[in-house]
């Protein structure tokens, strides 16, 4: 019976059943949630196993996903012969080793962001990745939304002219998740720099053409966590848990090799005028800017001195941003490469957070080569 399930499931999907990729998900709590619509909308691919530590988690999203080919040991997902991808969805500090677990296993893999917690841990990664030939990529589902996609179409046409400073910031009043996967640094490598520096950071180095950081003078601290009644929106106004160790705010002064400058400024609790998040970034060139994500472009005519504004025109997303991130992601591993986030780009993002890190504690710029 459940062959014959998976075989008008597999139809329904893709014309040709033998090339349907296998997916396991590892860490099926919060995130894995976001991206089974996209596993279930591929025609590349197909989520058959899952995998996590928490029992009745895992039970859970069995039933509800209808899958039965469940594990509370990793190791049962890694050594499947029969699955190709697997999508790491689990607490930051355990990506590293999952995912070089997978990769020396053969799988191509998808992980969450951020890719891992270090750069050094990024590098390790790679070495898997180019060692056993797979397809590695990181979720940075903000590229995938549609405003995204058309103003990297629209900037790579050269309409910025030479983009020479960037200004971009994830803020956040009293908003954050208050659970020890992202307020315990032993489980999330650090706080906003980590959770959402990586969103912003990310979508603002692949806008501006992935120019190579060099230096960077940041602080990254804590000055609103540990205020007496301090409390995260999110999940009904809980106090801030007592373990909570990492940064609640950062802000940081980046140059890149080509020239260009960016600052950038990310807080989890901040008496900022947002209700849950306030996300935007500007991009300054030589022929012209633009704000992420009004999708408007600014230009100046100095022959007329005509000051413009212009809109891009948006198509309404296609599918959430999570979901169509695993959509892309199985495309590239059926078509081959490349991986729609590399991560390369994973690498400069982390190389600037630890960098924000290393200046708090240093005191001064740093640089970021070498
Ligand atoms: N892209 C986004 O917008 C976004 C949003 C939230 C979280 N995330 C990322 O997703 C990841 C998970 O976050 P979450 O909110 O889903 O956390 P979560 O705690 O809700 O879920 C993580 C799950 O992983 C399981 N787990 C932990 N260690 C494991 C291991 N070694 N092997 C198997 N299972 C394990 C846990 O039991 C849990 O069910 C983090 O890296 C986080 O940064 C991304």
């Amino acid at each position: 019976m459940k062959q014959v399930i998976q075989l008008i499931i597999t139809r329904r999907k893709g014309e040709d059943v033998a090339t349907t990729l296998k997916v396991g998900v590892i860490g099926v709590g919060g995130i894995a949630r976001t991206h089974m619509p996209g596993w279930a909308a591929s025609t590349d691919a197909e989520v058959v196993a899952g995998s996590d530590i928490n029992g009745a988690v895992l039970a859970e999203w069995g039933r509800t996903h209808g899958i039965s080919r469940l594990s509370t040991d990793p190791a049962d997902i890694l050594n499947d012969p029969d699955i190709d991808i697997v999508d790491v969805c689990t607490p930051n500090m355990s990506h590293t080793a999952l995912v070089v677990a997978a990769l020396e296993a053969g799988k191509h893999v998808i992980c969450e962001k951020p890719l891992a917690p270090t750069a050094d841990e990024i590098r390790r990664m790679i070495a898997a990745r180019d060692a056993a030939g797979k397809l590695l990529m990181t979720a940075q589902h903000f590229r995938f939304k549609g405003v995204s996609q058309a103003m990297k179409r629209e900037i790579d046409q050269g309409t910025l002219g030479d983009i020479y400073h960037g200004r971009s910031w994830m803020l956040r009043r009293n908003g954050f998740i208050p659970t020890a996967t992202f307020v315990r640094r032993e489980l999330s490598g650090g706080g906003p720099c980590i959770d959402i520096g990586v969103h912003i950071l990310d979508l603002t180095l692949w806008l501006m053409g992935n120019p190579q950081p060099v230096a960077v003078t940041g602080v990254a601290k804590a000055p609103l966590a540990h205020l007496p009644g301090q409390f995260a929106v999110w999940r009904n106004s809980v106090p801030v848990p007592s373990d909570f160790d990492v940064e609640d705010f950062a802000a940081a002064f980046v140059r890149f090799a080509d020239g260009a400058t960016l600052v950038l400024e990310v807080s989890w609790l901040l008496h900022h005028d947002t209700e849950v998040e306030d996300m935007q970034m500007w991009l300054y060139g030589t022929q012209g800017g633009c704000h992420w994500p009004k999708a408007e472009f600014l230009a100046t005519d100095y022959g007329t001195r005509q000051l413009s504004n212009r809109q891009l025109k948006l198509i309404k997303d296609p599918m959430e941003p999570h979901a169509l991130e695993c959509v892309e992601f199985a495309r590239a591993v059926a078509a081959g490469g490349p991986s729609p986030v590399p991560a390369e780009q994973s690498l400069q993002v982390m190389t600037i957070l630890e960098g924000i890190y290393r200046s708090q504690r240093e005191g001064r710029e740093v640089s970021l080569v070498g």
